[in-house]
This record gives C-alpha cells, sequence and structure tokens, in this order.
C-alpha cells in the first residue's frame, strides 16, 4: 500500500500533464509566454516528498480549521472605502500593483471589468483563460505569504525585546503566512513557472519583504490595511474565477477527469464528491476572506495595546466572524 505523502508526491497524473499544457499554451505575446511557464518536455513533479527510512508521513503542521459548503458560499467580494491618508496610500498601491498584474498577465480591454468598482464588480466581456488564471494565482500567491510573516516576526521580536506579552497577533499572522504558502503549494503541483517568472519572483520577493519589513516599523496599521485591500483583489480574483468556471468558460477545470491535487485534499480535508477546481477554489477565497477581514480589523486596532479579537474569548460569547465582515470590524465592535 503506497504511503498517503508519498502518494500526493508521486502522483503525475494525466490531469496534471493537461493542466500543465494549459499553463504553456500559446498566450498572446512572447512576453506572457516568458511569464508563464514550462515546456512540456521539462514536466516533473515540483516538490516530490522525501523517502527515508523512518518517516512515515509529515502532516501539515498547522491544521486547517474546515469549512462547511454553507460558510464558503457566503463569502462575498467587498470594499472598504479609504478613509484616512494612510488608507488612501495602501489603496493606491494595491491599485497599481493590480495594473502590473493585468498587464503581465496580458488582460485585454475585453477581459477587465468594471473601472470604477474593482474589487467587487466580476462583470467582464471575455473570460480569462486557465494559463491566464494560473499566472496569477502562482503570483499572488508567491507574496501573499509574505506580510503575515514579517508582522508576526517584528511583533515576536517586539514582544521579546520588550519583555510584554503580545496578545495572540503572532500566532494568526504567522498563521495566514502558513496559509498563503499552501495556497502556493497547491497551484504549484497543477502549473510550473518558467524561468523568468521564478525571477520575478525572487525579485519581487526581495522589494516586497524589505519593503513592507521598513513599512511595518513605520506603520503597522497602514500596513495591516495594505493587506486588507490585497486581500480584497484575491477574493475578487478567486469570485470570478469561480463565476467562469460556472459559466462553463474554462473546461479543463470543469472536465470530469480533473481532480485536485492530494496535496489539497489533505490540508482542507475536501469531502469525496467535494473535490472539482470550483471546490478547491471556494476554499482558497474563503481563507482570502478571513485574511481581508482579520487584517482591516488590525489595521483599526491599537497596535500595542489591543488584544487580537480573533483568538479571544469575548463576555457575551460572540465570536467574530471575519470571513463575513468584508470591510473589518471597526475597534468599538471587538475590544
Ligand atoms: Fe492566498
Ligand atoms: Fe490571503
Amino acid at each position: 500500500m503506497k504511503l498517503p505523502a508519498i502518494q500526493y508526491a508521486t502522483s503525475l497524473s494525466a490531469h496534471q500533464s493537461s493542466l500543465r499544457r494549459s499553463c504553456s499554451s500559446p498566450l498572446h505575446s512572447s512576453f506572457q509566454r516568458l511569464l508563464s511557464t514550462t515546456s512540456r518536455s521539462q514536466l516533473r513533479d515540483v516538490f516530490p516528498a522525501k523517502e527515508t527510512p523512518l518517516i512515515q508521513t509529515t502532516p501539515p503542521a498547522w491544521p486547517h480549521h474546515g469549512y462547511t459548503m454553507e460558510e464558503m458560499k457566503l463569502v462575498a467580494p467587498a470594499h472598504r472605502p479609504p478613509r484616512t491618508l494612510g488608507d488612501h496610500a495602501a489603496w493606491k498601491i494595491v491599485r497599481f500593483a493590480r495594473f502590473c498584474m493585468d498587464k503581465a498577465t496580458g488582460m485585454d480591454r475585453a477581459q477587465k471589468g468594471d473601472k470604477k468598482h474593482p474589487t467587487t464588480s466580476i462583470a467582464a466581456e471575455k473570460p480569462l483563460t486557465e494559463a491566464q488564471w494560473l499566472i496569477r494565482f502562482v503570483f499572488l500567491e508567491s507574496i501573499a505569504g509574505v506580510p503575515g510573516m514579517v508582522g508576526g516576526m517584528l511583533r515576536h521580536l517586539g514582544s521579546l525585546r520588550r519583555l510584554k506579552r503580545d496578545n495572540g497577533w503572532i500566532e494568526t499572522l504567522l498563521e495566514e503566512s502558513y496559509n498563503e504558502r499552501m495556497h502556493l503549494l497547491t497551484f504549484m503541483k497543477m502549473c510550473e513557472p518558467g524561468w523568468f517568472m521564478k525571477t520575478m519572483i525572487i525579485i519581487s520577493q526581495g522589494i516586497f519583504f524589505n519593503g513592507l519589513f521598513i513599512a511595518y516599523v513605520v506603520s503597522p496599521k497602514i500596513v495591516h490595511r495594505f493587506v486588507g485591500y490585497l486581500e480584497e483583489e484575491a477574493v475578487h480574483t478567486y469570485t470570478r474565477a469561480i463565476a467562469e468556471i460556472e459559466d462553463g468558460h474554462l473546461p479543463k477545470w470543469n472536465s470530469p477527469a480533473f481532480k485536485v491535487p492530494d496535496i489539497a485534499v489533505q490540508y482542507w480535508e475536501m469531502p469525496e464528491g467535494n473535490r472539482t477546481m470550483k471546490d478547491l477554489i471556494m476554499y482558497i477565497r474563503a481563507d482570502e476572506a478571513i485574511h481581508r477581514g482579520v487584517n482591516h480589523t488590525l489595521g483599526n486596532l491599537n497596535q500595542q495595546e489591543d488584544p487580537n479579537p480573533f483568538v479571544s474569548n469575548f463576555k457575551d460569547g460572540e465570536v467574530p466572524k471575519p470571513a463575513l465582515k468584508g470591510v473589518g470590524y471597526e475597534r468599538s465592535e471587538v475590544i
């Protein structure tokens, strides 16, 4: 009998080959081709589990808490209108990043949605292709795992330095970055980026990590707001992808032969019968909605004194639900 961890590491099944083929399908420009991926002759499992004489499996160190289908269906795109100068700065930077991403993935005019409601309107004249979606997913997730680690690390160091407790922020921030990395690893099982995209990811990480490090030291509030806006984009992106799958525009992902990677089935504990690409994106979108609500809320709190409401017990027994609070909780609602 095969071991579970080895099963996903060794399974290079037909559906993955066809998806990877979709990654390397001709796009509109040579720039996109550079960004997109690897040729079929280079296909390989990108991170096979190491077989050792003693270890049987290495399950996720931070198990996912899971969702019901009803909870995932309630997630919707949202936008918190910027109020302060810091909010406006965060929003403008995210808009610029989205502009660059649209260019890099070759979105043409007809594929773009309503410019006035960029994180809530999902209607567009023309769908994206599976390849365009995967490029966006991989790039988005490769940078999405950075802010939680920077914030968690700096708060951890602050707690050590000031000889003070942190009140529950560090674990939530680190878990967020872990969760984002699981999103990335899942998509990496479907599409291996080419050398150009790998280079872009390395450069982006260098800029993003150092920029966030300085920004978090100067103003953690603005960084949490920035991440809140980034997560609005993520929820929007995945909502649009779900809509295009439902409308039948992405046939490879609608095919009954398509199976989500085993790494995803194990991490989200996806039930039998709910393991389509649409199901997978529903899980990931729900994660993003939590990040959105959590970061918008953290951006409203006193960074030094307030406890993290998402790991607190409340006097009235009510539990905040960040996934459904797209604009985040105001401080008066949770502290
Ligand atoms: Fe993510
Ligand atoms: Fe996220």
